[in-house]
């Protein structure tokens, strides 16, 4: 890099900094198949567990023999909660204050709920001898409706904390209930209801989903009885969580305690909790002296590790009669199965749900979840979303959508007749959130007029009179959707899980070559960190981004961080990799400075060193920089060039997007074409272009398959229907229809590079965006609010309501 020949604008390109469509650089192993998952690991010695499960929905468990399973050649151990209850270990603590069951005890309370743990020489035999379990169950009655879950009557499902009267946000209403939380300004909000020209009320759902990682979740614990130590290595999105939450269920001491989280296959917010799965390979592990290995199968993934969702929200607004919005209430009831393990920061039971104000300058509203107990698994994780915002995107996109009709407004014109104004921001919301930048109306025109939205509203009406006339069977809808994100949690003030503060962390070195290494607390699960890490870097120090190994996923090298999930890795630890950054280079200027002989404020930045102002023949590049920093430092200076940072975010990051889907629906079959699909975003500072738009492209195909299709089902009997890929939708390449990109760049103004995350607002604003183009086609029949998901089953029944079938 030290060629003068070059411009400034050529060494900067030469670097693949920020703003470059730098190539993945993981995918050169996993193209090849050699990337390292949990399931390549294999240890000399190691066992295999696999679990007896519930076949029961609700009931108390009388008897466990284990004798023929334990007889079945291969077979090292089984075990039960009374094993577990030796060591303490039957019960675990949630992520959400609550306890969980490891093993059934006493009762179980969902179906496929773990009774037993098998462990023997193969994987094979470990589940052949689950099978082997004898168990002796009484049916109890079972409640898997959340809106029936605070009847009187309703089966009791947490007998252990019956009598409990307290929550962890005030008093418990009902024995099912869990917490009551609320945001916003009651008696305001009720105010301008009572002086509203026009309401809407109506019941939207966001049924229960899973996310579909490719890889289920999975660990190998190894417990070395001489040195007291434990090796986990799993597919943990949170590894130093899962080490501290592991220090303090097991007493095995924090610094004995080696968290190793390999590539991971997708997370989607699967991944952040605790299972009972690794609670039992780490028990078996003890009791055994050899390493155990538990991998899930996609049943079990589907059925018992983290649901999302499974909120029903009675959404009201408040509006003039030329459409200026006035208030919002909204009371919801959130269904979070039979533990509350909901991934939550600790002051948020109901996540970052009050962002329902969305995008849209409302003087007043008010928010009331309460959280129950039913029959179902525990839960309630981010599915590519942050803490709730999802269900808040969907509530508010879909009652606007109601509102307009109602109003007969076009839902474009009524969506900007009511966003936030570019001047407002920093913009204080109704429910107390500080969105940091935003330039809402440019984005919404950019996206109207790529798509031509007035050639499509007028292409609709044509459609619809020829439909009225008889003319076609097929009806087109326009789907508009805007939405507003907050994503970075979290600035440690508002944020906390169990008590630890969620910042993240970068630490940097750079080597007397030039070359460095950064490794963080963060965890990619194919979001591209190492490529992207390296960019800012790149920018920041002045060295090519091929210089720099990026490193996450062990306890023992990376510095503590909370983790991947929720879009906060840009925000909080890319900002802890910048001003680690700042730090290197404020200790290069001055090595800098003694070199040339100047003054530290005599010299400036330009891309990849450090030059005498007025005399720019006069440098040292950061490469010669570095070799001098482990040999020619000032007189007093420690040598080396190394950094690390902490970054407690002031703020989270307000990332939005307009989004626009056409779909054409054929009324007398249900099947929905979508047409188009435009999605615009803003997440600020754009660090990796073609990896947003990766990202993009992902979470949009996930949102199809939330909005088209996807159900977590269960019958009454709380058997759950949806349990396999031949019941849950998970589109391929065939379905997905073809994405159209753009963006708007509006940086963060507290992010010291100005981006904001971008991970999951495909799913966030994509799924209402799906919702409202299906409502929309049949809006203009007087048909209001068609639940989710919208496959061409409930479509067609939709239009059958509606009398389309004669
Ligand atoms: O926390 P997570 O990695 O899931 O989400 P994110 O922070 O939104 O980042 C997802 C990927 O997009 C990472 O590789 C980021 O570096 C990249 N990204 C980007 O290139 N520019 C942004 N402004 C935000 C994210």
């Amino acid at each position: 890099m030290n060629d003068t020949s070059l411009t400034s604008a050529q060494r900067a390109e030469k670097l693949e900094g920020m703003g470059c469509k730098r190539k993945r650089v993981e995918d050169i192993r996993f193209v090849q198949g050699k990337g390292n998952y949990v399931d390549d690991l294999k240890l000399p010695g190691m066992l295999y567990g696999d679990f007896t499960r519930s076949p029961h929905g609700h009931a108390r468990v009388k008897k466990i023999d284990t004798t023929k399973a334990a007889a079945l050649p291969g077979v090292v151990a089984v075990i039960t909660a009374e094993t577990l209850k030796t060591v303490n270990l039957a019960w675990m603590p949630t992520l959400a204050g609550d306890v969980q069951m490891v093993l059934a005890d006493g009762k179980v309370l969902y179906q496929n709920q773990e009774v037993a743990f098998v462990i023997a020489e193969d994987r094979y035999t470990a589940a052949d001898a689950a099978d082997l379990v004898e168990v002796e169950y009484e049916a109890l009655p079972v409640n898997v409706d959340p809106l029936k879950a605070m009847t009187d009557g309703a089966p009791v499902i947490r007998e252990d904390i019956k009598d409990k009267s307290d929550g962890a946000h005030g008093k418990r209403k009902h024995p099912n209930h869990i917490f009551s939380w609320t945001a916003g300004d009651k008696p305001a909000t009720d105010a301008a209801f009572e002086t509203a020209d026009v309401t809407i009320k109506e019941m939207i759902v966001y049924p229960r989903v899973h996310p579909c990682p490719l890889e289920t979740c999975q660990c190998v614990a190894s417990f070395d009885k001489i040195k007291g130590e434990l090796t986990l290595w799993g597919t943990f999105q949170a590894p130093h969580v899962i080490r501290t939450v592991g220090s303090l269920i097991s007493k095995i001491p924090e610094h004995k305690i080696h968290v190793i989280a390999p590539d991971i296959g997708g997370g989607f917010g699967n991944k952040v909790g605790a299972y009972p799965g690794y609670i039992c390979a780490i028990v078996a592990s003890i009791v055994t002296g050899r390493p155990v290995k538990w991998v899930e199968d996609r049943i079990e993934n589907l059925s018992t590790t983290a649901f999302a969702r499974d909120f029903y929200m009675d959404m009201e607004i408040a509006c003039t009669k030329d459409g200026k919005v006035t208030g919002l209430r909204c009371y919801t009831i959130a269904d979070h199965g039979a533990f509350d393990a909901c991934a939550n920061a600790t002051k948020w039971p109901a996540g970052l749900f009050s962002i329902i104000t969305g995008s849209y300058d409302f003087p007043a509203a008010h928010v009331l979840v309460d959280g129950v107990y039913t029959n179902k698994a525990p839960g309630g994780v981010a599915y590519r979303c942050s803490f709730r915002v999802t269900e808040a995107a969907y509530c508010i996109e879909r009652a606007m959508d109601v509102m307009a009709q109602k109003l007969g407004m076009d839902p474009a014109e009524f969506r900007i007749k009511n966003l936030i104004r570019r001047e407002q921001f920093p913009y204080t919301s109704a429910t107390g959130w500080q969105y940091d930048s935003g330039d809402y109306h440019t984005a919404m025109a950019k996206a109207m007029e790529t798509v031509g939205y007035k050639k499509l509203r007028d292409e609709q009406k044509a459609k619809r009179e020829a439909f009225k006339r008889g003319e076609t069977r097929e009806l087109m809808g326009i789907g508009v959707a805007f939405f507003t994100e907050i994503v970075g949690a979290g600035p440690s003030r508002a944020c906390d899980i169990l008590g630890i503060a969620m910042f993240d962390s970068a630490e940097i070195r750079i080597h007397p070559t030039g070359t460095g290494i950064c490794r963080l607390g963060t965890k990619s699960q194919g979001q591209g960190h190492e490529t992207t890490y390296a960019q800012i870097i790149a920018t920041e120090l002045g060295l090519p981004a091929d210089n720099i190994a990026v490193e996450e996923g062990n306890t023992d090298t990376a510095p503590y961080g909370l983790g991947t999930y929720g879009s906060r890795s840009t925000p909080v630890s890319g900002a802890a990799t910048a001003m680690a950054c700042r730090k290197i280079k404020a200790k290069a200027q001055m090595i800098a400075a003694y070199m040339l002989e100047v003054h530290d404020d005599d010299l400036e930045w330009d891309v990849d060193r450090f030059r005498v102002k007025g005399a720019p023949e006069r440098f040292k590049t950061m490469t010669e920089l570095a070799w001098a920093a482990y040999h020619e430092v000032p007189p007093g200076m420690e040598p080396g060039l190394e950094a690390i940072n902490y970054y407690d975010p002031p703020n989270f990051t307000f990332p939005f997007g307009a989004y626009i889907c056409v779909v054409d629906v054929d009324v007398d079959t249900g099947v929905t074409e979508v047409r188009r699909f435009y999605a615009l975003d803003d997440c600020g500072t754009r660090i990796n272009p073609m990896i947003i738009e990766g990202q993009i492209h992902g979470g949009l195909t996930e949102a199809f398959g939330i909005a088209m299709g996807q159900e977590i089902h269960y019958d009454d009997d709380g058997n759950v229907t949806t349990a396999s890929f031949m019941d849950y939708f998970l589109p391929t390449a065939v379905e997905t229809p073809h994405w159209e990109t753009d963006w708007t760049t509006t940086p963060s103004p507290h992010h010291p590079i100005g981006a904001k995350g971008v991970g999951e607002s495909p799913n966030v604003g994509g799924v209402p965006c799906f919702s409202n183009a299906i409502n929309d086609a049949f809006a203009f029949l007087g048909s209001t609010h068609i639940q989710m998901p919208h496959d061409h089953w409930r479509t067609w029944t939709a239009a059958d309501k509606l009398g389309l079938h004669g």
